[in-house]
């Protein structure tokens, strides 16, 4: 799998924030910061020759939207998926919820596009919109037939939480062991996930009968003193102090290292799948 660059991932987020700042100071999903975050991504997903479509839906009255990315070379049958919420809350830019993920997504989707390894499986990416007013993206493309087809759903919330930890979701054991397996080869501990169910947008594909898996740097959780001494940072605060404020900015509330460990995560997790590499430490 290819090593990320965490530099072009944080190139995005700076482009996300500096959408952010020019729409008011979010990117809320139905909002025009939201809009022009869909269009940042779509844009450089059709110049690397992905098959990108909007998926428009209404929710509360307001006009939202999902970003579906599908990857034209490979088998079409079954499918392994990547995901995360494009979306902030109203109150912040979203830089680590979830901007890190949909820049980490972003960045591997484009290295997938340069590489163009042979694949076993079809390969579709997906921004959601509307995932923090209760996954309604996600939850209205599995509605509406997404899942079909899909084997293995992996989501992507908060990947470089200030404060990180490094917890991998614990829905499917052989996923989960992908993740691990990648952590293991680099050195880094992680922990199993276990608030994630139900919070974020594999739910829906969970609750489909679709194998489901993630990574998660934290959120409003206090990271423990064993936690500090495995992972470094600050034992007794937030893993993201941030989290749905308007301090959830770019640079400060990102940390790159725990942002470069989950991207390359992710490369090696999409890599194991869909073109059945052993992953390489990065
Ligand atoms: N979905 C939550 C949010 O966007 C974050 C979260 C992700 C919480 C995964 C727990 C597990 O606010
Ligand atoms: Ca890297
Ligand atoms: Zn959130
Ligand atoms: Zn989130
Ligand atoms: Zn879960």
């Amino acid at each position: 799998a290819p090593d990320i660059a965490v530099a072009n991932v944080t190139a995005h987020l700076n482009q996300l924030q500096s959408i952010a700042t020019a729409n008011g100071g979010t990117r809320a999903s139905g909002s025009a910061g939201y809009t022009a975050s869909l269009n940042y991504v779509k844009g450089k997903l059709d110049a690397a020759g992905y098959t990108t479509r909007i998926q428009n839906f209404t929710y509360n009255g307001a006009t939202h939207a999902n970003l579906i990315a599908d990857w034209p070379a490979g088998p079409t049958g079954p499918t392994v998926m990547l995901g995360g919420h494009l979306d902030s809350v109203t109150a912040g830019p979203g830089v680590n919820d979830n901007g890190s993920g949909s820049a980490a997504l972003l960045e591997v989707a484009l290295a997938l596009a340069s590489r163009n390894p042979t694949l076993t499986k079809h390969v579709r990416f997906a921004w959601w919109g509307a995932e923090e007013q209760g996954m309604r993206g996600s939850t209205y493309y599995v509605q509406n037939g997404g899942a079909g087809g899909v084997e293995s759903y992996l989501n992507f919330d908060m990947l470089g939480s200030p404060n990180p930890g490094y917890f991998v979701y614990k829905d499917d054991a052989a996923i989960q062991k992908v993740f691990t397996d990648y952590f293991t080869s680099i050195n880094v501990a992680t922990e199993p996930e276990t608030g994630a169910d139900g919070r974020s947008d594999h739910a829906p594909f969970k609750n489909a009968g679709v194998r489901v898996g993630g990574l998660f740097s934290g959120a409003e959780g206090v990271k423990t003193a064993a936690q500090a001494q495995k992972w470094g940072g600050t034992a007794g605060q937030a893993y993201d102090s941030c989290y749905h404020a308007s301090c959830d900015r770019y640079p400060a509330n990102v940390n790159t290292t725990a942002l470069d460990r989950n991207s390359d995560a992710v490369a090696a997790a999409l890599w194991k799948l869909a073109v059945g590499d052993t992953p390489t430490p990065a």
